[in-house]
């Protein structure tokens, strides 16, 4: 695509100050952009500098006649071939799941008809609150990409996830979105990947879980395991680098957002249960995490006191739903349903076991007594049906991307992708 074009809504927040490293990436990377500053967002960066590294007009007022005149907001919106918002705060993804158009930004997000990319930030309580939460899934399901925010200590000295992705992760999503990614890291020995459309996952949908759950018992205690996330993560990395559209659900773990990738933070089994329900259908889906077989039955409101007789509390435990399981047995159920097996003996003969009582297709074990969990390699046997395919010791990483290799080639089996 030559010389795309990108209009970049940029929101209030002390964040806004990273989209000016934004348009300077983006115009190095020969894109075309264009600025719009809410009136909060004028309170951070200003225009002149956004009209110096971009060399384009910024718009700052619907109600600029001058600019009516110039260009109207209707073609202003549609002229674009992706619209981004960056920074996305609260107030910002609000007004845009309700369709409220009372600026020049929020007018222009109503009245596009290109797709929409919204990197968020905001304080981390703002985040994770319920409302919040009903905007960002509803903007999902019209089709909206929101980014995951990353982690880390924020401006207004909390901890937890509201900060801006970094630029570099926000323009690797505009690329990928434009499918004007850059061809990934080849792996030594291997051919270089040609352009995004010619990986061997374009085109595809691939929903992974990741990391443990916690399973809370009171306000400050919980059940949990030692799972790292990283094998998963490295997967979902591989699966973005192959050109795969990837949705990671992530249990509580504190990993950077691989490019590419669009991550739900979970914290229960149930949670993880929910949400990946709402991610189907997918092409492929693999189950990384490793969900808590247990919950408390019961979680305390407050936290749970010494009494002083010495005596311990009860702790009544009930099952948590079976997601593979629940996933093999859905109408939705995706071609190829891939589980994962940490074992601490006889690692075939329980992997085929979880194979047919899960109903997946494949399960890649590793043996966890020599490969703790949380470690950087991991040597892997793929058993399914036809047979046991034992890899050796590999970096994390490198087991993602040969097993990305394997999905891709099953899927031009169980899915051809000109079948739909
Ligand atoms: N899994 C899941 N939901 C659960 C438990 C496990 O989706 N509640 C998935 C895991 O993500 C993994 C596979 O099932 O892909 C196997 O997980 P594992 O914990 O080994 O299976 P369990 O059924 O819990 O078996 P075990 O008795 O060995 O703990």
């Amino acid at each position: 695509m030559p010389n795309p074009r990108i209009l970049l809504i940029i929101g209030g927040g002390i964040a806004a100050y990273k989209s000016i490293e934004l348009v300077r990436l983006l115009r190095k990377s020969g894109y075309v952009v264009r600025c719009v500053l809410t009136r909060a967002g004028e309170q951070f960066v200003t225009p002149l500098t956004l009209a110096a590294l971009s060399e384009n007009k910024v718009y700052t007022n619907l109600f600029d006649l001058k600019d009516e005149v110039e260009m109207g907001h209707i073609q202003l919106s549609r002229e674009a071939d992706l619209v981004v918002v960056a920074p996305a705060t609260a107030d910002l993804l609000a007004k845009m799941a309700a369709g409220i158009a009372d600026d020049m930004a929020t007018t222009l997000l109503l009245a596009t008809d290109k797709p929409v990319l919204a990197a968020p930030a905001m304080n981390v309580r703002m985040w994770l609150h319920p409302a919040t939460r009903r905007n960002v899934a509803t903007l999902r399901g019209d089709g909206v990409t929101v980014m995951e925010p990353d982690e880390g200590e924020m401006a207004c000295g909390e901890y937890g996830p509201g900060r801006l992705p970094e630029p570099e992760a926000i323009k690797a999503a505009i690329d990928r979105t434009l499918d004007n990614a850059p061809a990934p890291i080849p792996l030594a020995g291997q051919p270089d990947f040609a352009p995004a459309s010619h990986r061997p996952l374009f085109g595809r949908r691939i929903l992974i879980t990741a990391g443990p759950t916690h399973e809370p018992i009171d306000p400050v205690r919980y059940i949990a395991n030692r799972s790292s996330g990283k094998q998963g993560f490295a997967i979902a990395a591989a699966a973005a680098e192959a050109g795969a559209e990837v949705l990671l659900i992530a249990g509580p773990v504190p990993l950077p957002t691989p490019p590419g990738v669009i991550r739900v933070d979970v914290e229960t089994a149930r949670e993880m249960a929910a949400e990946v329900e709402a991610g189907l259908p997918v092409d492929a889906a693999i189950m990384v995490a490793a969900v808590a077989d247990w919950r408390a039955a019961d979680t305390a409101a407050q936290k749970i006191k010494k009494d002083g007789s010495g005596a311990v509390p009860p702790l009544a435990l009930a099952e948590n739903p079976d997601i593979l399981a629940s996933v093999a047995k859905s109408p939705q159920r995706p071609p190829l349903l891939i589980g994962f097996a940490a074992e601490t003996n006889d690692v075939i003969g329980h992997a085929e076991a979880k194979l047919s009582r899960k109903g997946c297709d494949w399960i890649v074990a590793n043996d966890v007594s020599v490969d703790p969990m949380g470690g950087e390699t991991n040597r892997v046997h793929i058993v399914s049906k036809a047979g046991v395919d034992s890899w050796d010791r590999l970096p994390k990483n490198a087991v993602a991307r040969k097993l990305m290799e394997k999905i891709a080639d099953e899927l031009t089996v169980r899915a051809p992708a000109n079948s739909d």
